[in-house]
């Protein structure tokens, strides 16, 4: 899959104006500078936004405050990504922005200005064949209704690249952002041990 970044400058609308007061530096340090931009916009102003989602390149118009996990269900109508707090709380909106995990709900869209967006709906390579955690989810029933599904299975192929894999109990410490109100637990954290010998034999 070619999810290189699309390399495309970002381009500001002209009436993209910055709040005279407000937003100190502090609260947008950090933020790339069309997040911080994004950060200060006035309400109604339009953000050139050019990013790659899944491997394709995506280019569109967003209003500045527009979240990514916004973007992603509203705009690219990409639903796997659920809103369930909204408010980083849940886990049930993660994806992976440049092959890192993010709750996409407190992430703006514009701080993805040229970089590259994983949803679930991405996550399995070209061919029809599940990715091993996909299908680890599947063989160990770590699922009842779903919902927080997506979410955990993008965070655990993070919990895996990121080596958080040594025993049950750091696994259930480093998915501990994903919430399942079903209590699917005992089988995430068995898909999780599963997936990983997958991955690394795969
Ligand atoms: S919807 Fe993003 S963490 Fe709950
Ligand atoms: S399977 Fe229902 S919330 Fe996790």
């Amino acid at each position: 899959m070619d999810d290189d970044p699309a390399g495309v400058p970002p381009a500001i609308s002209p009436c993209l104006t910055r709040r005279e007061a407000g937003l100190g530096a502090a609260l947008v340090a950090g933020l790339a500078p069309a997040a911080a931009q994004a950060a200060q916009a006035t309400p109604g102003a339009t953000l050139r936004l050019v990013l790659r989602v899944n491997g394709k390149a995506v280019d569109t118009m967003v209003d500045p405050r527009t979240s990514l996990l916004d973007l992603l269900r509203e705009q690219l109508h990409l639903t796997g990504a659920k809103k369930g707090c909204d408010h980083g709380q849940c886990g049930a909106c993660t994806v992976h922005l440049d092959g890192r995990r993010v709750a996409s709900c407190l992430t703006l869209a514009a701080k993805a200005q040229d970089r590259r967006v994983l949803t679930i709906e991405g996550l399995a390579p070209p061919g029809g064949a599940l990715h091993p955690m996909q299908q680890a989810f599947i063989d160990h029933d770590a699922l009842q209704c779903g919902y927080c599904t997506p979410g955990q299975v993008m965070a655990a192929v993070s919990c895996v690249r990121e080596g958080h894999v040594t025993d049950a109990a750091q696994i259930r410490e480093y998915m501990s952002g994903n919430i399942c109100r079903c209590g699917a637990y005992t089988g995430i954290v068995a898909a999780i041990q599963d997936a990983a010998t997958r991955m690394r034999e795969g």
